[in-house]
């Protein structure tokens, strides 16, 4: 609870889980892979598209790590925590290796770029080490591991997209889908590992964004969540003018990109995350009021509601300015479900600046929060320049206010809704009981309602009525 809410971003269910076969696949594997994804909703995406050019290798997915051939590990570096999984992980699979030692054991994503030689030298707890932009590399890797070698990749790229690779959608309930509009990271948060680990940022060929999309719909897909950290400065260039032309110099903003993904279908629901308060712009607020196919629902991580503190974290952004985008996102999108990331105890971090954040809570209004504490990374510069001077007693105590607080603004946002009337996608069986589905309305709510006898199906919309509702979840009856 502490560490991490469960979310979309980072969603708690899903860390560590591993690949079922591909569905419906006529092909015959000779051997098999096996995955575990860890991190956030990037990194689970980047799965999909390992998982594709593993296929074209005669790789086929099992869920059972003891029959696979080779068994990787997608890992993430953003929190302490998230990294001593792994590599209790990786002690569990060396077991393994000792029984079968032709099994090959390898490391991709953002531990893989921080560690790369540790993991492979000192600790030799794996075969092959790939970095987040190196997966193309991955068959001749294998081939080098098979012989050996160890095997390392972890080059960073200004230019790799893996636009052209169809990713293989391995885990989905074959509605909803995330679709990489871009990589990297220019911004420099203090806090974050991720600029290291993931580089430079660069955005992904528009029109192999929108075919992608088209494709998922024509599959029965009817949502596609656009996926980057920081979507807002989303800007592609043709690279022939002549071609592609879209806007004024053929060039494609982010807002731009939603109109064209929702121009699709108004039966494709568009979301999209993460925003960043600095660069979220009134373009993108007036598209998405535009198109009622796109999602009304910003993730806008505010990390510290002190201007102080927002300055250490190298931001870009005061209290107020963040103030404002809510104001106008609220003046334009009045129904719009707003959610945020924030981290407690970050250096320095005083009672009153942890104040300044709980007021900026209450003032968002927020429908829900990922919520950490502040937690050191090596290589970072925070790590660099400041202290981690705040007790883990304290952060611990201020996380729990936050978590607290939020409770508090997600029931009271949830009341607000009973009574009303959403249009929901249905995505699957309510988890608790099989006689419910669940969906989502366009605010992200989750929204649990009895199947009744009508025929309905994953993937269908359905209108629903609040009659009451959990801090978490809206309960309904169809109309
Ligand atoms: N410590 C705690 N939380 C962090 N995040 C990123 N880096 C750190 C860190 N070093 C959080 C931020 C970010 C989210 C994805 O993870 O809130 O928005
Ligand atoms: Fe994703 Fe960042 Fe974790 Fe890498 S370090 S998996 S980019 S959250």
């Amino acid at each position: 609870m502490f560490d991490l809410a469960t979310s979309k971003v980072h969603d708690e269910a899903r860390q560590g889980e591993a690949y079922a076969p591909f569905e419906n696949d006529p092909n015959v594997y000779t051997k098999r892979f096996y995955i575990e994804s860890y991190g956030c909703q990037m990194n689970f995406s980047d799965s999909e598209i390992v998982a594709s050019i593993l296929a074209g290798e005669g790789f086929g997915a099992t869920r059972n790590y003891e029959e696979a051939d080779l068994i990787l590990l997608n890992t993430c570096s953003i929190r302490e925590k998230a990294e001593q999984t792994v590599r209790k992980r990786l002690t569990e699979f060396k077991k393994l290796k000792k029984q079968r030692p032709s099994t090959l054991i390898g490391v991709l994503g953002c531990m893989a770029e921080r560690l790369k030689a540790k993991l492979l030298e000192e600790e030799k707890l794996v075969d092959i080490v790939v970095g987040p932009d190196a997966y193309r590399t991955l068959p001749g890797l294998i081939q080098e591991a098979d012989g050996g070698h160890k095997a390392v990749n972890v080059l960073l790229s200004r230019e790799e997209t893996y636009a052209d690779i169809s990713p293989v959608r391995l885990n989905s309930n074959g509605i909803t889908a995330f679709v990489s509009i871009m990589r990297g990271c220019n911004n420099m948060c203090s806090f974050c590992v991720v600029p290291f680990t993931r580089g430079r940022e660069r955005s992904r060929d528009a029109h192999s964004i929108v075919k992608e999309c088209r494709e998922l719909f024509e599959n029965g897909y009817k949502e596609v969540t656009l996926l980057g950290q920081n979507v807002d400065s989303y800007y592609w260039i043709p690279s022939n003018d002549s071609d592609h032309k879209t806007g004024s110099e053929g060039a494609v903003s982010f807002a731009m990109l939603l109109e064209m993904v929702a121009l699709i279908s108004p039966d494709l629901r568009v979301r999209f995350s993460t925003s960043h308060p600095k660069d979220i712009t009134d373009d993108v607020l007036h598209t998405m009021a535009k198109y009622e196919n796109i999602c009304k629902y910003i993730h806008l991580p505010l990390q510290s509601g002190s201007t102080r503190v927002l300055q250490l974290m190298n931001r870009s952004y005061t209290r107020e300015w963040y103030m404002a985008r809510v104001d106008r996102i609220r003046e334009i999108l009045p129904d719009c479900g707003i959610s945020s990331d924030i981290i407690a105890g970050f250096c320095t971090e005083t009672e009153e600046d942890h104040q300044e954040t709980l007021s900026l809570m209450s003032y968002a209004k927020y429908d829900m929060s990922y919520m950490f504490f502040y937690s050191e990374r090596p290589g970072t510069l925070a790590q660099r320049r400041y202290k981690d001077d705040i007790p883990d007693e304290v952060k611990k105590r201020r996380l729990q206010e936050i978590v607290e607080l939020q409770n508090k603004l997600s029931l009271e946002s949830n009341l607000k809704d009973v009574g009303k009337t959403f249009k929901v996608l249905i995505e699957s069986d309510s988890k608790r009981n099989d006689q419910d589905w669940m969906g989502r309305n366009s605010q992200n709510k989750v929204v649990v309602f009895p199947k009744g006898n009508k025929a309905h199906k994953p993937g269908d919309y359905v209108w629903v009525r609040v009659k009451e509702c959990t801090q978490a979840t809206l309960l309904g009856e169809l109309i």
